[in-house]
């Protein structure tokens, strides 16, 4: 019997990276992953790799920032499954820039994808949830969630509205007995790709501090030896763990808390 034995869910973002590690985590521990993304390729790969080892996934193209799409998505799985058990929030971007010089239109694309996502994911994902009897959210934070950072105060800003947001839907689900859990997690430096798409080109705070000399983009395995106590950084299936416990009942007794995983990051 896997953790989450014949459980629906839902991972956002799970192309490539911490959602792509999570639904394979999930399917491989019994669950019946819907995989979405804007990026179908890597999200059929997700697909294919969930397949060839024995586990249940399908994918559809999602952008988080379209409400619309949410309604779809959520009708699709209620559809195909009649149920939804685990939804995790996972999709995001990160743009790096000194706050003096970032457009408004990267401000607003960042808060439509890291904040409204989320929003729109728990607005629309939960009732199925609680119609399905009951489940579990787990909405991807960040460090970023907890403390500030030069460069990535725009991203810092979608990271903690993610980390009240989940305490507030928790407390209202609570109150409303839809025996649904909320939690949020969050990651220190995950070797993925968002660290190639960060930097945006230009002089940005975030670029000189954190890019090692000689590179063209930040190497999350350098950043990491640098940031992280434990001295290293972590990679995408030791987020998976943290996911896959919160989807769990192992987690019964936990709501509105957040798990962080960071390498000792924030414990100084
Ligand atoms: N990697 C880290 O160090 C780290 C640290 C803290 C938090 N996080 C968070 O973890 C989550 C996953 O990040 P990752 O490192 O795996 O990044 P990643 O770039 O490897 O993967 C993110 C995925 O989200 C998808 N995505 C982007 N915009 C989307 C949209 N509008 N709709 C649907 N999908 C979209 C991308 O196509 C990609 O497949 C993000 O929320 C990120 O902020 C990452």
């Amino acid at each position: 019997m896997g953790r989450v034995q014949g459980k629906v869910a839902l991972v956002t973002g799970a192309a490539a990276g911490i959602g792509r590690a999570a639904a394979v985590a999930l399917a491989a521990e019994g669950a019946k992953v819907v995989v979405t993304d804007v990026d179908e390729k890597g999200g059929a790969e997700t697909v294919d790799i969930i397949g060839k080892a024995g586990g249940e996934a399908s994918f559809l193209p999602q952008d988080v920032a379209d409400e619309a799409r949410w309604q779809e998505i959520v009708a699709a799985v209620k559809e195909k499954h009649g149920a939804l058990h685990i939804l995790v929030n996972n999709a995001g971007i990160g743009v790096g820039a000194r706050i003096f010089d970032m457009p408004v239109e990267d401000w607003r694309r960042q808060m439509a994808i890291n904040v409204d996502g989320v929003f729109f994911g728990v607005k629309h994902g939960i009732p199925l949830m609680a119609e399905s009897g009951g489940g579990s959210v787990v909405n991807i934070s960040s460090v970023a969630g907890l403390q500030g950072a030069p460069g990535l105060a725009g991203y810092c800003a979608t990271k903690g509205a993610v980390r009240l947001f989940t305490k507030a839907v928790a407390l209202e689900c609570a109150q409303e007995k839809m025996n649904v859990r909320v939690n949020s997690v969050h990651p220190g430096i995950i070797d993925t790709d968002i660290w190639n798409k960060i930097p945006q080109g230009g002089t940005s705070a975030l670029q000189s501090d954190l890019i090692p000399e000689g590179a063209n983009t930040i190497d999350a395995g350098a950043l990491g030896e640098m940031a992280a106590p434990l001295g290293f950084a972590g990679i995408p299936a030791d987020i998976a763990n943290g996911i896959v416990f919160l989807a769990s009942d192992e987690s019964r007794y936990m709501t509105g808390s957040e798990l962080v995983i960071d390498g000792g990051m924030t414990a100084r």
